[in-house]
């Protein structure tokens, strides 16, 4: 099985584009791979957040990954501070990156853009991410479009260390977005985004009678279109119902939307239906999961220990590559 790593910052709250576009699909990569599952907060700490809370934001994105269906047991899911060997080897990674290849990366221009403050995580944040991976030497890594350069200069990192130290990392290959693209309800022709208004996201674990208000409210088309055609807000609560429904009564609608007799709150109403009963058994996950705090920690500690050997022994094998001291334990 190959080794396979992803990560997630602790900041927001989880919405529907983040779990069908990623976190369905770290699910399912779970039976194939050896997966690690890290919640990134010292990346998180590159941008504005408050450190009052943080630690409480990275568990409770924990709570919801393994609500999701993120096995602590089958996967290493851990929190990335938890393994202080990932600062270890970002900086020693920091030596065979291009100054260069990171003032190109195009999310450090959109980060630092417009910025009076410009710190220097934000500058060598692709580093750490390429630590994260190298560290277990994963060979595969999930990620969304707008990750991929970053997976490219974690190939350029892996080669040079390997080329001036001598065989260790594997060049790790992204799996781009296999998940669906969901689209503001508000504004269907953005991303569904935590970055954005709240109305423009549904979160997961947003009580139903907002959600509904979302989706009743979701921005369709003055209606009457026949034909394949679909404005992009129809579009996005198709691409919904197929997510969450059944194949007849997706089937359905298509053929009430070919015919020209489509009902949009119909539609609305079996979006909202369909969504709920996907997200219940979440949510109910969930409040079992919040009702022993323990347990939660427990598998935290589990995922640590286990993230930690892995990286306590590679590690050890870069010191000596690199010719820094060993350590005695
Ligand atoms: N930078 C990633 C993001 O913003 C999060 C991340 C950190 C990550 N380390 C990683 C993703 C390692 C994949 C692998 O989405």
């Amino acid at each position: 099985m190959s080794k396979l790593f992803s990560g997630i910052q602790p900041t927001g709250d989880l919405h529907l584009g983040n779990y069908f576009g990623a976190i369905t699909n770290w699910v399912n990569l779970q039976k194939e791979h050896d997966t690690v599952y890290s919640i990134v907060d010292l990346h998180a700490i590159t941008s504005d957040y408050d450190p009052e809370t943080l630690r409480d934001q990275s568990v409770e994105l924990a709570i919801d990954l393994i609500a999701c269906g993120i096995d602590p047991e089958e996967s290493i899911l851990f929190i990335q501070s938890d393994v202080v060997e990932h600062v270890e080897l970002q900086w020693i990674l920091n030596s065979v990156t291009s100054y260069g290849d990171l003032t190109r990366m195009t999310q450090f221009k959109e980060k630092s853009q417009d910025k009076e403050f410009i710190n220097a995580g934000l500058f060598s944040y692709p580093v750490l991410q390429a630590a994260d991976i190298l560290l277990y030497k994963a060979e595969k890594v999930p990620v969304g479009e707008d990750q991929v350069q970053h997976i490219e200069l974690t190939r350029r990192v892996a080669r040079r260390f390997n080329h001036t130290y001598g065989d260790f990392f594997p060049e790790p290959e992204p799996i781009i977005g296999h998940g669906a693209r969901i689209m503001s309800t508000a504004d269907p022709e953005q991303k569904m985004s935590k970055s954005g208004h709240e109305k423009h996201m549904i979160g997961l674990m947003e009580d139903r009678d907002s959600i509904w208000e979302k989706v009743k409210s979701a921005v369709t088309d003055p209606g009457g279109v026949e034909g394949e055609e679909m404005s992009p807000g129809v579009a996005n609560l198709f691409t919904l119902l197929e997510l969450t429904a059944p194949d007849d009564v997706l089937e359905g609608f298509k053929e009430d939307h070919r015919e020209g007799e489509l009902m949009y709150i119909e539609l609305k109403e079996a979006v909202y239906e369909h969504l709920v009963s996907t997200l219940e058994p979440i949510w109910e996950k969930r409040e079992d999961l919040e009702k022993d705090p323990g347990k939660v920690e427990e598998y935290l500690q589990h995922g640590r220990d286990r993230a930690e050997e892995i990286a306590r022994e590679n590690m050890r094998e870069v010191r000596k590559l690199v010719g820094v001291r060993r350590r005695a334990r």
